[in-house]
This record gives structure tokens, sequence and C-alpha cells, in this order.
């Protein structure tokens, strides 16, 4: 049997290659422009997966964008897997920002990865992570070791909030049993400091609308006798935290789970600079809620941020105006045990609550889901951990991330099935932002730690 290593350095060209065609195409779920990329993405991921080896590819098609499901069944009282991943991507823009273009992917050396990193959008979230399971899949099936079962499961509307997956998913509970559910689609600590994501937090978004006058007004004519729906909107915004940042709408902390001192001290143990931390970001400080860490802030605490505003006169030079309309797209991430539906109805009720009479406003909701944790005594997180402690030759560390992969909850729900998140990205590979990028050598990481995976989970349950 050729070794797993050995594999990967005879191939490794070749992975890299395939990864930077299915790159160069812009799968964009978020803008209908780009529909026909989408669909062509997910028929070049189901050429792949056939080629990796699947018995049985089908793309699956859905109100909205398909889904790709392959499986190789090698005896039906073995384990399954069943692998996860998204082959949509964000929009690249603000596009200037960018120092290669996000769908032309180059390969370029950083000072966290000084064997290069490919830079494009999706590279690491997640057609770059996604696709480090094909290749998978392959060697495994080229050098014989394929230990159990397998099933994948790629979509394309995970960054548009995976409506028609969670359809998908209640329709086929046979065809999706599984005894472990496997996805690449988070971060590790550092290189060296490899990590398993062991929570998400969960999320509701929305947009928030407020009215003030039938039409743009003269701001010198009516300027100060009627309300501006744009300061108006801020002052609303700027009311949701206190002084300690806390948010203010009454019931959201709820159902909040409090961590205990010792789980406080046991997330503190995390290798974490503060220092690299604020130079990495170019801040001074760093900013949140009173008396909790900044680990605990952005992986523990639920949040309500702007992801962004608009109104009035906007281009070039100066206008006089007062808008009629004032907007904001509003996520709040939440932890385990906030129920997603609940939050937005105690955001409506609030915002609607606190609304001046002078003006009118609007709350639509967009998409949302519930927070997910996972246990560290289980056999897969034992199978997992092993399968890094032989690859990276280190124990990974149990870590919750702040970002959401909302389906996952909904997979436990459905489909009864825990998740292992492997991710191999870093925090720092701008996912979402200009000059996505991930690394090289964690993509051929990956590619090699999970076959370990498979290996061990199959032993740990035969
Ligand atoms: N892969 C990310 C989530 C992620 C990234 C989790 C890094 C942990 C570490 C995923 O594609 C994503 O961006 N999710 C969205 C939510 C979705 C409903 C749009 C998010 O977290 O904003
Ligand atoms: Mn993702
Ligand atoms: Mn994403």
């Amino acid at each position: 049997m050729l070794n797993i290593q050995e594999y990967i350095s005879n191939n490794k060209d070749r992975f890299l290659s395939e990864l930077i065609e299915l790159l160069k195409i812009p799968s964009i779920s978020a803008d209908s422009a780009f529909s026909q990329d989408v669909i062509d993405t997910a028929q070049a991921v189901k050429v792949a997966l056939q080629e990796a080896g699947c018995d049985s590819v089908e793309i699956c098609e859905t109100d909205g964008y398909p889904i790709i499901y392959g499986e190789k069944i090698i005896d039906p009282t073995l384990p399954t897997i069943l692998v996860y991943g998204h082959y949509d991507v964000q929009p690249p823009d603000p596009i200037e920002l960018w120092h290669s273009p996000p769908f032309e992917p180059v390969i370029k050396a950083t000072p966290l990865h000084p064997e290069g990193a490919i830079f494009a959008r999706g590279s690491c979230d997640d057609k770059g992570q996604m696709y480090m399971h094909v290749k998978a899949l392959e060697l495994m099936v080229n050098t014989n070791r394929l230990p159990c079962n397998v099933k994948f499961m790629i979509e394309g509307e995970e960054e548009v909030g995976s409506n028609n997956l969670a359809i998908f998913v209640a329709e086929n509970r046979e065809k999706l049993a599984n005894d472990i559910i496997l996805i690449s689609d988070t971060s590790m600590i550092a290189n060296d400091v490899p990590s398993i994501t062991t929570g998400l937090r969960g999320l509701s978004y929305v947009e928030v609308q407020v009215t003030g006058p039938n039409r743009d007004l003269h701001s010198g004519l009516y300027g100060g006798a009627v309300a501006n729906p744009i300061n108006i909107l801020t002052k609303m915004i700027a009311s949701l935290h206190d002084e300690n940042n806390h948010i203010t709408i009454p019931e959201f902390y709820d159902k909040v789970e409090e961590l205990s001192t010792e789980e406080r001290a046991e997330m503190a143990k995390a290798p974490f600079s503060l220092d690299k931390y604020k130079k990495a970001l170019d801040i001074e400080a760093v900013y949140g809620e009173k008396n909790y860490s900044t680990n605990e802030r952005n992986a523990v605490r639920p949040t309500l941020d702007v992801n962004g505003i608009w109104g009035g006169y906007t281009g070039e030079g100066a206008k006089t105006v007062i808008a009629s309309k004032a907007y904001a797209k509003i996520s709040m991430r939440l932890v385990p045990h906030q129920d997603w539906r609940e939050i937005t109805e105690l955001f409506k009720t609030h915002f609607e609550r606190i609304a001046p009479k002078c003006i009118k406003v609007k709350v639509t909701p967009y998409h949302g889901g519930q927070g997910y944790v996972t246990p560290i005594d289980t056999v897969a997180y034992q199978a997992a951990a092993k399968a890094y402690e032989t690859t990276f030759g280190k124990t990974p560390i149990p870590q919750r991330t702040g970002g959401s992969i909302p389906i996952v909850s909904l997979f436990e729900k459905e489909l009864g099935s825990k998740t292992i998140l492997m991710g191999f990205g870093l925090d720092s590979d701008a996912i979402h932002s200009p000059n996505e990028h991930f690394g090289v050598w964690n993509y051929l990481k990956g590619i090699e730690t999970i076959p370990y995976f498979y290996e061990y989970f199959t032993e740990m349950n035969t």
C-alpha cells in the first residue's frame, strides 16, 4: 500500500492545479448575475467526485442552486461518514482592494504561509477546504485504504443561508443516514497549534428601514423641522448597546448559557497574544462587552453588529439633502440555547417600540440559525484528535469559534448526527475579505489528516 505522504507528494501539483481551476469559476450565490457560474461549479464538483472514486454522484435540483450528492458504499455494515461542504463563495467586493483578481488564483508566500498561499475568493471558504475531502477520497481509493462508507453533500447556498439545503435534509433522512458528519469550513489556531472547532455561534440577520418624509427634502428648507431618518436610525442603533457594551434588547440574554469558572479557565489556556491580535488589525485597543476576554467576546458571547448602513447622498462632492429613507443590515451572533427565531422577534418588537412617532420603521428578517456545541468525550472527537496527533505531532486544542454554519444544528435535529469540524484555515486567511487565501501547506495537511480520521473513526467504531 502506497503511503499517504508519498501519494500526496507524487500528486501535489495536480491537487493544486485542479483546485485552481475550480477557483476560477465565480460561484457567487448572493449575486444573480453569476447564476450560470454557480451552476457550472456544481457540474465541476460532480465531475470531481466521480473522478475521485464515488460510485454514484447526482446533481439534486432545488428551488435555488443544486446540491451535489455522491457516495461510495463499500460495506453497509461499516460506519458511514457524511462530508458536507459548500461550493458557493462570497462576493469579492471591494474589488479594488484585491492585489490580484479574485477569480484568477495566484500562489504567493506570506509571513504565516512561507510555503505559499493560494489567493482567490473561495480558496479557504470553502472550495479549498471542501476540495481537500475530494482529494482525500481519491487518495484513499487509489491507495486501497478507504476503511468505511462515505457520502458527500456539497451545497451552493451556504453563504446565503442554506434554506434549500434545510428542505433537502428534511426530505432525505434515509439517504443521508450516517454515523458522523465531517466538515472543513472553520479555522485552526496556527499551523503549529492545531485545534478542532467544538462550537459555532447561531445567527439572526435582519434589515431595518426607517422612513421619514415621503420624499427627499432640501436640508436647508426643511432641516431642523422634520425628522432626518439617518439621524434617527443611527440614534436607535446606538441605543442597542449600553455603556458596558451589553445589548439592551429586553430578554435578549435570558437563555444565554453563562460559562462556569472552570470552563472560562480552560478557554483561557488556549495560546493567544492580545498584542499580536491588535498589531495584525492595526488597532490600539480592543473593544467589547465588559468583564469578558477577547476570546470569550468572539466565541461564547452573543453580539449585535451593523453590517452595512446607507441612505441619503453618498456620491462625489456635497449635496444638501434630507433623505426620505435610511437602512441598515444587522446581524446578531447567538450562543447555544438562544433561539434565533425568538431573538429575531425580540429584536423586531424592541426596534419598533423604540421608534419615535416622527418616522416609520420596518424590520425584515433575512435568515438565521442555531448555534452548536459538541462534547469532546466522543469517539468521533477522539478519532479526530488522534488524526491531528499523527500528522501534526501535537494534540489539538478544542476551541469554540464565533462564526456560524447554521446547518450544523439542523443536521443534529433532522439526522440525529453530531458533526466534527476539522478546519484547516487560519483566521488571518481573510475569508469574506479582499485577498482571501489558503496556505498550500494547510491544503496538503488537510488532505493528509482526513484519511487518518477515517481510519481511526472506523477502528474505534467496529
Ligand atoms: N465558513 C464560514 C463560517 C466560519 C468561518 C466559521 C470560520 C468558523 C470559522 C461560513 O461560510 C460563513 O461564512 N458563515 C456565515 C453564516 C451564513 C449563514 C451566511 C457567517 O458566519 O457569517
Ligand atoms: Mn464557509
Ligand atoms: Mn463564508
